[in-house]
């Protein structure tokens, strides 16, 4: 059955906790619907993930599209959120209107994420208004990295978390249908939890949350170099990669692939 943001709410009510996480292409959002989790965020973290880059900030829209529709065609009952790249909401509502409107078109997302409270708020109210379901993002947002000085905790002090607190609750006023929640104090992670009827979805941001989100290279082993504090490996898929690449590389070397059983007969 489809995943729909009335799902979550529920979800909340009951108190059930669940699972997103991200993905940007058709094969692994496949096996992400088979291993039924229920909400995918085609995050703009493929701009590290998938295209190498040291930060967030160079992902275009139609870098987004193009990995956001393969991921729909792979899970297609999965809820799909696609999230709104750098400066693809930042200078005007009429831009987040439009990309926004972009993704649930041409890639047939099912939401969008924005970073951040401010403006961000009042765009998440008019898109809401559109029909375009919002899913905001409080605390370490990696678009404000430069901002922030570095991939740094965020709501420390009282004031801080003071501040992510509102900008949650304004969230929810403007109709945001959930909020993640990254790199902050676990106790602000249930602080925020508790506040407002809408889920939470951390990253790094406790057990208090009413949901977990991870990088899906982190959770597979695919980025054995860098193990976050708040990541756990649930799979060494780098290693089994490696592993698998060397063996064919010397298969084919001594001549142990392919054998009769590879090759196509002559009619
Ligand atoms: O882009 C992303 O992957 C994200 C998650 C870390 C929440 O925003």
């Amino acid at each position: 059955m489809t995943v729909t943001v009335r799902d979550l709410r529920k979800w909340k009510t009951e108190g059930t906790k669940f699972t997103m996480l991200t993905a940007y292409d058709y094969t692994t959002a496949k096996w992400l619907e088979r291993a039924g989790i229920p909400v995918l965020l085609v995050g703009d973290s493929l701009g590290m993930t998938m295209l190498g880059y040291p930060d967030t900030l160079s992902v275009s829209m139609d870098d987004m599209i193009r990995h956001a529709s393969a991921v729909v065609r792979g899970a297609p009952n999965a809820l799909v959120i696609g999230d709104m790249p750098f400066m693809a909401y930042h200078a005007s509502a009429e831009d987040a209107i439009r990309n926004a409107g972009r993704f649930m078109q041409e890639a047939r997302v099912h939401a969008v994420k924005m970073e951040g409270g401010g403006r961000v708020i009042d765009y998440a109210r008019q898109l809401t208004s559109m029909g375009i379901p919002v899913m905001g993002h409080l605390g370490l947002t990696p678009q404000f990295v430069n901002q922030f000085g570095g991939w740094r905790v965020q709501g420390r002090s009282e004031e801080a978390a003071e501040r992510i607190l509102e900008d949650a609750t304004a969230l929810e006023e403007a109709g945001a249908f959930s909020i993640v929640l990254e790199g902050m104090p676990s106790t602000l992670g249930r602080r925020v939890t508790d506040a407002v009827g809408i889920p939470t979805i951390g990253i790094g941001a406790g057990a208090g949350c009413d949901a977990q989100v991870l990088v899906i290279q982190d959770v597979m082993g695919l980025n054995p170099d860098h193990v976050a504090k708040f990541v756990r490996q649930y799979g060494r898929l780098g290693e089994s990669l490696e592993a698998a690449a060397r063996q064919f590389d010397q298969d084919v070397r001594s001549g142990a692939f392919p054998t009769a059983e590879h090759e196509y007969a002559a009619r």
